[in-house]
């Protein structure tokens, strides 16, 4: 991380103190920090009396294997019926769990009672397809109520599922498909995307054709969701419609109590070498970390509250914070289909009007283009209903915390930017929105019952006022548990860096300023950060490498202003592979191929075609050089390259190649 940044940040002195109303009325209170610094554990087991036990636990943390941890040892209960059943059974059937709004303008108020009974008949029809416990369940799916009622109906059977996100590609589902042995795969016909349908079945068809699943038959069936009316190719062996087996199950289902260790969801996250991570969360722990942090991060009075949190299902956000955590305490909430500008630029804070919503949780990306199309927009709707604004993906600058603050919150609202990662599954570092006097740019301080410092390379804590690597010294019930298939690949990334400690490292670097506030500063690996998703460098330069004509790729995330991170590539062509396109007609072929290979989120904001790319002498490639290129930095030390005068060629050609 450069100075200019910390120095940049530093000068941030601006604070807001909670409302006085909502500080009265706080589901958590300031009292919790020291009673959970106080009783780790006890503070843990009390917060897991939120949820309804099967049978209770004997032990609230076992920490004998670390890091391999266990929580709530001996305890069972069933996540869907957390989730559904036992709101119904409270006498709150009544109550709207979902408004969906679909893209085009369709809309449907589900209750708690409709949605005990739709996740029932989903439930009873995987069974009858043959699922069980223990099997996994991909789900490739736009964003409808189906979505939800899905991975609600695995959890409910104890079938692990892998949401895979809908903007990924055949091959990004294929790879997770076969990575987790998927026996069936839940899908729709499309969705609604920017005033179109958008196919998805299709993407499933060419999965299922890549693993040769004709041959190796990994998937079973195939359970399609009717969304937009598309035609679909149709394989009679495997493809099922929804609306034919789920419509006609029945809505009685026995949910059976599992382990509190039972694998409830997989979700695959870039790390650093090419290979997505399979991150594993189990049942407990989970819900227990994700119910409490909603409740305490949010303050919901299911009662009153209408919440919307824009994420999409397919990332941990819509996991934890659309499904889980809210579902888990009771909550009415929005659940929208489409982009923010479909079909007027307006559409968010329509929706906000329309439905009253009153918590809004939503990534630093989207509030910069928001920004970007000006005040006028929101400032035409009513958006007096929020109370609340909630910010996560990345570190939201005081600019658009400010704007955000000031034209969303009208000056009134409180903002919790929130932090935390796929791996950490709950949040971790947030303001607590009754208690912290937030600043813009930080996200304060670690939870209750979390421990998070910021350390030197050696392990000793940072004084204030200094920076260097966020970790987490204490295990929280929502922590991953392994890397599917991999545990050895957990222990290196997550606890080796600091094994003597026991501390997890987040890979992200930090500041602790004058108060002992966080300020987080982005990844410290390879790993960037575009649109508040998490991608690979390698990932994508493996992409860029199976073209025919690429040689040699190296990706940085560079600086940009409105996704936080853009992804910018150096490629060297092949020799001699001259036949094809050239120049600007190639680059966007290339462009257009870490689409394909990965999804259009991957797609480079750039492409610069270079002779030679900075190589240290053992070969590595210097991406910090790029990165300073990229983002039009005097170039840094170059003395460990092994051939100095590379950077000057490509310095040369970017500034040549940004006059044109
Ligand atoms: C990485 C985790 C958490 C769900 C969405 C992303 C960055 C996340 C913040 C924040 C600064 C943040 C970190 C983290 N990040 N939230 N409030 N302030 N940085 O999940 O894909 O697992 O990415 O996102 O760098 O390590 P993810």
């Amino acid at each position: 991380m450069s100075d200019e940044t910390l120095s940049n940040l530093l000068t941030e002195n601006r604070t807001f103190a909670p409302p006085a109303d909502l500080a009265a009325d706080a589901n958590v209170k300031a009292d919790a920090y020291a009673a959970a610094a106080a009783d780790h554990e006890g503070f843990w087991a009390e917060q897991a009396g939120r949820l309804d036990w099967a049978e209770p636990f004997t032990q609230v943390l076992d920490d004998t294997a670390a890091p391999f941890y266990k929580w709530f040892v001996g305890g069972k209960l069933n996540v869907a019926h957390n989730c559904v059943d036992r709101h119904v059974a409270a006498g709150r059937g009544d109550q709207v769990a979902i408004h969906f709004v679909g893209e085009p303008g369709d809309t449907r108020s589900i209750t708690y009672s409709d949605l005990k009974d739709e996740v029932s008949r989903a439930a009873n029809a995987i069974e009858e397809l043959g699922i069980v416990a223990g099997d996994r369940v991909a789900i490739y799916m736009p964003m409808i109520p189906e979505a939800v009622v899905a991975m609600l109906a695995c959890a409910r059977v104890g079938a692990t599922h892998t949401v895979v996100f809908g903007g990924f590609s055949a091959d990004a589902l294929a790879s997770r498909i076969e990575d987790c042995n998927a026996k069936l795969v839940i899908t729709a016909d499309g969705g609604y995307r920017r005033g179109a349908p958008s196919a998805l079945k299709p993407a499933v068809d060419a999965a299922l054709e890549k693993i040769d699943n004709a041959t190796t038959a990994i998937v079973e069936n195939v359970l399609v969701v009717r969304r937009t009316g598309q035609d679909v190719a149709w394989n009679t062996d495997v493809d099922v419609w929804w609306h034919e087996v789920v419509d006609e199950s029945s809505t009685d289902h026995r949910a059976q109590a599992f382990d509190a260790e039972h694998p409830l969801f997989v979700m695959y996250s870039s790390g650093t070498t090419g290979k997505p991570k399979g991150i594993l969360h189990t049942t407990a722990g989970y819900l227990v970390g994700t119910a409490y942090t909603h409740h305490a991060v949010f303050d919901l009075k299911p009662e009153t509250d209408v919440y919307w949190c824009t994420a999409d299902v397919g990332w941990i956000t819509g996991h934890s914070y659309i499904v889980y955590g809210p579902l888990a305490n009771g909550v009415t909430q929005v659940l929208y289909e489409g982009t923010p500008d479909t079909p007027h630029k307006g559409r968010w804070w329509e929706i906000i009007q329309d439905y009253k919503v009153t918590l809004f949780y939503t990534a630093p990306t989207a509030i910069r283009t928001f920004m970007k199309w000006g005040r006028s927009i929101p400032d035409e709707y009513d958006l007096s209903s929020l109370r609340l604004l909630g910010s996560v993906g990345e570190p939201i600058n005081p600019e658009a915390y400010m704007w955000y603050r000031e034209v969303i919150g009208g000056d009134r609202c409180p903002i919790v930017d929130t932090w935390w990662q796929t791996e950490t599954g709950m949040m971790m570092i947030s303001p607590l929105p009754g208690v912290t006097a937030g600043k813009p740019g930080s996200a304060m301080t670690a939870l209750p019952g979390v421990g998070a410092d910021v350390v030197s390379e050696d392990g000793v804590p940072v004084p204030n006022g200094s920076g260097g690597y966020l970790v987490l010294t204490k295990p929280w019930p929502s922590m991953l548990r392994t890397l599917l298939g991999d545990d050895e690949r957990f222990v290196d990334t997550y606890w080796s860096k600091y094994k003597e400690q026991g501390w997890y490292f987040a890979g992200d670097g930090a500041k602790k300023d004058d108060d002992g506030a966080i300020w987080l500063l982005g990844r410290v690996d390879d790993v960037m950060n575009v649109s508040g998703h998490r991608l690979s460098t390698t990932e994508i330069e493996s992409a860029l490498v199976s073209h025919p004509r690429v040689a040699e790729a190296a990706v940085v995330g560079a600086a940009d202003e409105t996704t936080g991170q853009a992804v910018v590539a150096y490629v060297i062509l092949r020799e001699g592979a001259s036949a094809g396109a050239t120049g600007e007609e190639l680059v966007q072929e290339l462009r257009n191929h870490v689409a394909k290979e990965i999804g259009a989120i991957a797609k480079p904001r750039s492409i610069m075609l270079v002779p030679e790319l900075p190589k240290t002498r053992s070969g590595k490639i210097m991406r910090r050089l790029l990165k300073d290129v990229a983002e039009n930095r005097t170039v840094g030390d170059t003395t460990t390259l092994a051939d100095a005068g590379v950077m000057a060629l490509i310095a040369e050609g970017q500034k040549t190649s940004t006059e044109d």
